[in-house]
């Protein structure tokens, strides 16, 4: 769990920004110019957050500029987890739209913006509630116990289908604390499968992937081992099987964070989304992170100008119908109980 410095230190000056930001080796994204920028940019969100009474939950795949302007970055469990003890008028999600959706759905009374509307993601649209509604009738028909675990990478109108959630930091958990022997796992197939192999429980995956995780291949592993047999190997478990086998640990973004400060090794290959390897550079500066990752183009949609205009002009809101967000935070809450 990371509390950025940043927010309890005070905005960094132009040049300390500069100074933090080029460790990433990114001379293209990182210029003292472009940190002159943010710097400005920085300084006007703290401001509007304190005007309008608000707070910035960030994922672990933000730009690392974005964190400087974060009360709390984490995984999925922990924002969705910090967002029931939120004591505030606002939130600003700088995620993607499914985790906006979980902070509204847990905060009905309080307006969530999403800085950018389009930062969707590939897998959330992968299920819809009316062909989750038909194949869980259909396999009720067989398996009369089936429950419907659905990963927090979905609609509030899948959720609202569902008998709990889960995230990558839980998902085993969950499937071993349900009381069914049956469970259609929606929408990765890659942690379904995940979730079966460490499982005694009959687990049906759904038909969906993240195109960012899918695409990573054992080859890219097996050519930086090869080079140094030492690092150690930490995956998400929304990359293939063949990736899994190769991991020295298999965990959520913030298991990761967690697993790097605190083993003994000093050397780590980080297969996810890249993000992740830079919030690792940056908060663990003593250690070395070699990448096999991929960028997720909605994370990335989130940029400091856009939170900035949204806190601005109180742009881009959460709306839910008030059913539906009822029903979905009966799953989410079902997984904050069996997952404590
Ligand atoms: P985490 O819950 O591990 O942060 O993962 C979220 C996600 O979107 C992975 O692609
Ligand atoms: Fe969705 Fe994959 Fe991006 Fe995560 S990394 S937000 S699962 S597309």
């Amino acid at each position: 769990m990371m509390e950025p410095e940043a927010v309890a230190a005070g905005p960094k000056s132009p040049r300390d920004l500069y100074r933090h930001l080029a460790r990433l080796g990114d001379p293209r994204a990182y210029t003292p110019e472009s940190c002159e920028r943010f710097a400005g940019e920085i300084r006007a969100i703290r401001r509007l957050k304190s005007e309008r009474n608000a707070v910035v939950l960030a994922h672990n795949y933000q730009r690392p500029e974005i964190f400087e302007v974060a009360d709390f970055v984490g995984d999925s469990l922990e924002l969705a987890r910090r967002a029931v003890r939120i004591d505030a008028d606002v939130i600003v999600f700088c995620g993607v739209h499914f985790m906006a959706e979980s902070a509204k759905i847990l905060n009905p009374e309080k307006t969530v913006l999403l800085p950018d509307l389009r930062a969707g993601c590939s897998l959330a649209d992968s299920a819809t509630a009316e062909r989750l509604a038909e194949r869980k009738a259909a396999l009720r028909e067989i398996y009369p116990d089936l429950a419907v675990v659905s990963y927090v990478n979905t609609t509030a109108e899948v959720k609202a289908e569902s008998d709990v959630c889960c995230t990558s930091a839980n998902a085993v958990q969950i499937a071993n604390a349900l009381p069914n022997r049956h469970i259609l796992f929606v929408p990765d197939e890659n942690l379904a499968r995940y979730v079966r192999q460490n499982t005694d429980k009959t687990v049906i995956a759904w038909d969906g992937n993240c195109y960012v995780h899918h695409q990573i291949t054992p080859a890219e592993i097996l050519a930086v081992k090869e080079k140094l047999p030492h690092v150690k190997v930490l995956v998400h478990p929304e990359c293939r099987a063949d990736v899994l086998a190769l991991a020295d640990a298999v965990m959520s973004t913030s298991g990761m964070v967690r697993y790097a400060a605190e083993s003994p090794a000093a050397e780590f290959l980080v297969v996810t989304e890249c993000g992740l390897s830079d919030r690792l550079t940056l908060e663990l500066p003593e250690k070395r992170f070699y990448k096999a990752c991929k960028l997720c183009r909605y994370m990335k949609m989130i940029t400091l100008a856009d939170t900035r205009a949204a806190l601005d002009l109180m742009r881009h809101e959460i709306v839910l119908d008030e059913e539906v967000r009822r029903r979905a935070a009966r799953a989410l809450t079902r997984m904050f109980e069996l997952s404590q």
